[in-house]
């Protein structure tokens, strides 16, 4: 596809009211949750998307009622067990992005090893947020660089904060009828195309990706330029 975007991030949000819409306990709509982004990686990957970054578990999603904040934690651990054989298989590389001194040695463990058994592959890199914020993730590297004695500088404070391993998100997709960034990506959303869909998370599929990716297409990116200077083609200079 023509202006595909390289790095698609998402704010994956609607679980909740998925599962009460049908009487269901939230957790029921956190489980279907995983399985529309699991068949999204997939998708991610077959359209040539080459890094993909979903907001899984906010700074914030502590304030929730404990037994859901269990059940989300567990839902993680058993993912973890069931699911990296085949992103490992799918050529998927998994990171995990976000406050890991809050989360328990079990889930610790389990996420470092998943991004151990699956750090030679390239096809797509996969970035889960989880217990992450945006502020979090600017002050933590801010408090790194201060810490070294280091300038704080664009350029290094972008060099220190937990995605710096891949380039800005060119489009961030917010499902589920909000819109708002809920403190995701604070600093890397400054130039992101942005893409609210009312779908609900669980019910996001493969067209409804296809969709953004469209629309994204469609969108011209000006970084502060004017629209004439990012679409003429620079004057080729005479021979
Ligand atoms: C997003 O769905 C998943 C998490 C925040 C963990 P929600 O659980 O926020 O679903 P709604 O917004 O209540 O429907
Ligand atoms: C954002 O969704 C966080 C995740 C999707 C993990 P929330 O449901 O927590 O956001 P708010 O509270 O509606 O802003
Ligand atoms: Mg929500």
């Amino acid at each position: 596809m023509q202006n595909l975007p390289h790095h698609v991030a998402i704010v994956m949000d609607g679980n909740g009211r998925w599962a009460t819409r049908r009487y269901l306990p939230r957790v029921a709509g956190h489980k279907k949750g995983m399985d529309a982004l699991r068949a999204c990686v997939r998708h991610c990957g077959d359209r040539g998307v080459k890094v993909l970054t979903v907001f899984a578990f906010s700074s914030e999603n502590w304030n929730r009622p404990a037994d859901e904040v269990s059940s989300l934690m567990e839902l993680l651990a058993f993912a973890l067990a069931r699911e990296v054989p085949q992103l490992k298989a799918e050529g998927v590389r998994v990171h995990f992005i976000g406050d890991r001194s809050g989360l328990s040695e079990k889930v610790r463990a389990g996420l470092a090893q998943a991004e151990a058994s699956t750090a030679a592959n390239t096809r797509l890199v996969f970035n889960i947020c989880f217990n992450y914020g945006g502020r979090w993730d600017i002050a933590d590297a801010a408090a790194r660089l201060a810490a070294r004695g280091e300038a704080i500088t664009e350029r290094s404070l972008a060099g220190a904060l937990a995605l710096a391993h891949v380039p800005d998100p060119d489009l961030i997709i917010r499902t589920g009828g909000e819109h708002r960034l809920s403190n995701f990506l604070l600093w890397q959303a400054a130039y992101a195309e942005l893409y609210f869909s009312d779908k609900l998370w669980p019910d996001f599929g493969g067209a409804d990706l296809d969709a953004a990716l469209a629309d994204y297409a469609g969108r011209e990116r000006r970084f502060g330029k004017t629209s004439e200077q990012v679409t003429t083609a620079p004057a080729r200079k005479a021979a």
